[in-house]
């Protein structure tokens, strides 16, 4: 072959390669397109579900239940602010008037939460409702109300521990001791919240409080494996952590899939706040352990738990997981970290950036084929099937779940951002 068919056949496989990476790019648009359009089709039918009680105070829906019903939950339930969360995606990612309009009557039903002291979720209440109703439609009046909950969060920070404290006590799965200061992983959710207040406001103690909760997880409540504890008990008095259990999980020792997930998605928002390598690095290998555990199915949604029904690990004697022998995938764990990976992915280099790209892409085919994805007018109308909230308390087992599909969506939105080559933030 002369040297100019040579530059010829080089230049038709380029031209070839060019091609297919634009084919394939337009093929994952249409994919997070399709997804976007059925969900919000699902949300206007849900729209139309009537509140519950006769107080009327079920306002936000949270699951369905056994009949196959609608629950809606209270705006004080920790899950209250993913459906308005929900609305400000879709609207904003569909430009549509409507939905907006929707996202904001249920974006101003959470207000009275902003003085809500009595455990540390208001920053998911919050966050997700009018932390996105400011970044999308800023108001002056968000501001001032999630700097209020920021407010109202502090209030549980436990400086000798240096920790906020999640909830007022935990009665042990092993007895009836009641532990008082218990800090479960979660909550690194809720630091989001104080970042955006010290920004908003130009006063730092909100990030220091942050930044001391998320270094004290980090050293306490992440094993060396980089699975984690869901509960660390603390000592009130010296402010020392006591022991690991679990709540949610399986058992003390186990992974419970959807702390892994909090874990990841936390350590890589603190990440982006503050810069500081631990927080990536922690993040990157809680990743690794959940994409590269043996027990990851290969549709890359994970059972509710990494450990459950295995030699070595056993539930706590009143626990419920103790009569289970079904496994159960939990969708909300992986809906979660396929939104936590994109993020990471965008601070990560390397094979590191693109194992995490491919993770989060194959989780959202997984959650977007009918294996999980709800059909229209079905599952109560909620997106995602096959969640599961709380087996060692008998509850939500095999349901959909609110978060589910506000992290389903949030991963979508992100997924098309980064298909775009735009910033996520
Ligand atoms: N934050 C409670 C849960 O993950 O179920």
């Amino acid at each position: 072959m002369n040297r100019n068919s040579k530059v010829k056949l080089i230049a038709a496989f380029c031209l070839s390669c060019a091609f297919g990476l634009l084919h394939a790019q337009d093929a994952e648009k249409a994919f997070v397109k399709e997804n976007m359009t059925f969900a919000a089709g699902q949300y206007r039918l849900m729209l139309q579900t009537p509140v519950q009680g006769k107080d009327g105070k079920g306002v936000m829906p949270h699951s369905t239940r056994k009949d196959g019903t609608v629950s809606k939950a209270s705006i004080y339930m920790w899950t209250s602010g993913f459906f308005p969360g929900s609305l400000w995606y879709l609207s904003e990612y569909l430009g549509d008037k409507a939905l907006q309009d929707s996202a904001l009557v249920y974006t101003r039903k959470m207000e009275p939460v902003k003085s809500f002291t009595d455990n540390h979720d208001i920053g998911f209440m919050m966050y997700c409702s009018y932390g996105n109703a400011n970044r999308f439609s800023p108001q002056r009046s968000y501001r001032d109300i999630l700097v209020e909950s920021a407010r109202s969060l502090c209030t549980r920070y436990r400086e000798k521990a240096g920790v906020i404290q999640s909830w007022n006590g935990f009665r042990s799965w092993h007895g009836n001791k009641v532990y008082d200061f218990p800090v479960i992983i979660d909550n690194m959710m809720n630091l989001e919240l104080l970042f955006y207040a010290s920004r908003a406001t130009g006063d730092p103690s909100f990030r220091d409080i942050a930044v001391s909760h998320a270094r004290h997880t980090m050293m306490n409540q992440v094993r060396d494996d980089y699975s984690c504890f869901h509960i660390v008990y603390y000592d009130k008095e010296t402010g020392k952590p006591i022991k690991g259990e679990t709540s949610q999980g399986y058992s003390d020792n186990s992974a419970w899939s959807r702390g892994q997930a909090w874990g990841i998605y936390g350590f890589t928002m603190c990440y982006r706040e503050t810069k500081d390598p631990s927080f990536l690095t922690t993040a990157q290998r809680m990743a690794d352990f959940y994409l590269d555990h043996p027990n990851l199915p290969s549709d890359k949604v994970a059972w509710w738990d990494f450990n459950a029904n295995q030699p070595g690990y056993v539930p706590g004697v009143r626990s419920n997981a103790n009569n289970v022998v079904l496994n159960y995938r939990d969708a909300s764990a992986a809906a979660c970290t396929a939104s936590a990976l994109l993020e990471l992915s965008t601070y990560s280099e390397g094979k590191l950036a693109k194992k995490y790209l491919e993770g989060a892409k194959a989780i959202l085919h997984s959650l977007g084929s009918p294996r999980y994805r709800a059909e229209l007018g079905k599952n109560g109308n909620f997106i995602l099937m096959h969640s599961t909230g709380a087996i060692p308390q008998n509850g939500e087992i095999d349901v959909p779940l609110t978060y589910a599909d506000y992290y389903f969506l949030e991963a979508l939105y992100r997924y098309d951002r980064i298909l775009d080559g735009k910033p996520l933030f």
